[in-house]
């Protein structure tokens, strides 16, 4: 609620993140969608823990990230394009080594391995070490790797990113059985067509702003656009002029 992350580097003073609020329900998938800079990652950094707030807090199943770093963390699944794998592990060491990182005794573990294996189609190679795959198949492994303690809340930071066709598929039906499951989904994508297709609701960021919110019938009549392709093109640079508190 009211997050805000203000960075200072190289002299020059960033407002990241502007008193942004929102909240999502279980089984809901929220689409966080802004252009480059926007402020996506560095808000779902603090719903994690990962960064602190200049101001402002996060609350995850009634715990707030700050307060209760390890219950928030517990809850959580996230994946995103920065996190480096251990090169020198195995897939299948290094989900293992989640998995007992995240308390999961051996039987439920080796139960997990396998779920996600067949998943995210690791098994061709689970025991190669993660130096040697390709960005698409480290991206899976991300995937498997986040999701392995099978948490209620899912964040997603460009999950698609490196993913072809049936890799990126996996992940949309990944998304609809965990809403399914009751799980809270934010995603944050530039793949605005598919964004449209599984996200019930949008938070559309500018500049670290909520401009607008909602579900998409409730943004084509708030921005006169029919996709978000063209809510991002038209409207978001529009909105944002004389905005800029920074
Ligand atoms: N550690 C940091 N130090 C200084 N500035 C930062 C830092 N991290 C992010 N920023 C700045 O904060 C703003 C928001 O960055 P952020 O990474 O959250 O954007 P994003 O919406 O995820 O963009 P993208 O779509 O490119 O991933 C940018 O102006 C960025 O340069
Ligand atoms: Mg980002």
């Amino acid at each position: 609620m009211e997050l805000t992350k203000r960075f200072s580097s190289g002299g020059q003073d960033v407002l990241a993140v502007d008193r942004l609020s929102f909240a999502v329900v279980p089984g809901e998938a929220y689409g966080l969608l802004g252009a480059n800079g926007a402020g996506k990652t560095t808000t779902l950094r603090m719903i994690l823990g990962l960064l602190e707030p200049t101001s402002g807090y996060a609350e995850v199943d009634g715990f707030r990230t700050s307060e209760s770093p390890d219950e928030v963390k517990s809850r959580i699944g996230m994946v995103s394009t920065s996190a480096g794998l251990y090169q020198w592990l195995t897939p299948r060491e290094l989900l293992l080594f989640f998995a007992d990182v995240y308390g999961l005794d051996d039987d439920t573990a080796q139960k997990s391995l396998d779920r996600f294996s067949q998943l995210f189609d690791l098994t061709p190679f689970i025991d190669r070490r993660c130096a040697s795959l390709s960005t698409g198949q480290k991206q899976r492994v991300n995937l498997a790797r986040s999701m392995i303690h099978d948490p209620p809340v899912l964040l997603l930071d460009e999950p698609t990113r490196g993913l072809d066709v049936v890799g990126s598929k996996v992940i949309f039906d990944y998304i609809a059985a965990a809403k399914k499951q009751g799980k809270s989904v934010i995603v944050s994508t530039h793949r605005l067509d598919e964004a449209e297709r599984f996200c019930d609701r949008f938070g559309l960021l500018h500049r670290g702003r909520l401009m607008h919110e909602g579900t998409l019938p409730e943004l084509q009549s708030a921005t006169g656009c029919t996709s978000l392709t063209e809510m991002f093109l038209q409207s978001m640079p529009l909105c944002g002029q004389g905005e800029d508190a920074a």
